[in-house]
């Protein structure tokens, strides 16, 4: 019978493909190293991986990209590469900034900003700004960011407001603690992955992680590239989320006749 034929073809998903996906841009210095190289070199190579994973988020339709490109914890490492580090973020934004611009990417930048010097903060504000009004893609830079740090200064926010009498104590819920955060009025992210082999959050996006997929992939981040992204878009697609609740039978079952 026709239907009996057509029905399992029904039933079968579309792809689905994430609105946010976080990436944890981590392995630069094994790639280097790997090769004989200086570490910088690996972070100059993930430079260029950066640049291809924007425009494959602009082909796979994403609608928000979330990057982990300097962490909290980061000012640890011995002070050259810190500064290697900080030197590649602004030469990334004076060099791609106006082509970012052009293709329609909105950059937003979420992460402390009190402790950071002011050519480096002025280059940020000044990538906010300009893109304020695309809406092709969300860039979000996670520069100087810990999530831990992130909830704490939301707590902190809350708390100032309830002290000044703008809020009461017993309305604060998930929502409230939300808007408080960074990234106030992004969706959570979808799907995280990590490179690097690497299976930890490092202090990214915990809150909003609650509910993300996550794919941790064993190639380092300059060897990131169209394809590797395309197949953790894949294995996202094959993933049932449930989000606390159960899948119904139809949603997912082959159609038995
Ligand atoms: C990620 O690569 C880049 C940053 C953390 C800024 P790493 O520098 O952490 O490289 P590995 O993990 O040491 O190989
Ligand atoms: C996470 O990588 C931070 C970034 C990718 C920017 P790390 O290399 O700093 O994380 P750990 O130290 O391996 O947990
Ligand atoms: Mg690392």
């Amino acid at each position: 019978m026709i239907e009996a034929e057509t029905a399992p073809k029904a039933d079968v998903r579309p792809a689905r493909t994430p609105r946010h996906v976080g990436v944890i841009m981590d392995g630069n210095g094994r790639w280097a190293l790997g090769r004989g190289l200086p570490r910088i070199e690996g972070h100059r190579r993930g430079v260029e991986a950066l640049r291809r994973t924007v425009r494959a988020a602009i082909e796979f339709g994403l609608d928000y990209l979330t990057v982990y490109s300097f962490s909290s914890e980061n000012w640890s490492r011995p002070i050259e590469e810190v500064s290697d580090l900080m030197g590649l973020l602004k030469r990334f934004i004076r060099e791609d900034l106006s082509e970012l611009y052009k293709i329609g990417v909105k950059i937003k930048v979420i992460g402390t900003r009190d402790n950071l010097k002011p050519d480096i903060l002025a280059l940020l504000e000044e990538a906010e700004t300009l893109t304020r009004a695309n809406n092709r893609l969300t860039l979000v830079v996670a520069f100087n960011y810990g999530s831990r740090q992130e909830i704490a200064a939301a707590a902190r926010l809350i708390a100032y407001k309830v002290a000044a009498g703008l809020i009461d104590a017993a309305a604060i819920d998930e929502t409230m603690l939300a808007q408080h955060l960074d990234t106030a009025g992004i969706p959570d992210p979808d799907l995280i992955i990590r490179t690097s082999g690497e299976q930890r959050l490092s202090n990214f996006l915990m809150w909003q992680a609650a509910y993300s997929e996550f794919v941790f992939l064993p190639i380092h981040w300059p060897d990131f590239d169209r394809q590797a992204f395309a197949a953790a878009l894949a294995e996202f697609a094959a993933r049932d989320r449930r989000f606390g609740g159960v899948t119904l039978p139809q949603q997912n079952a082959k159609v038995k006749i």
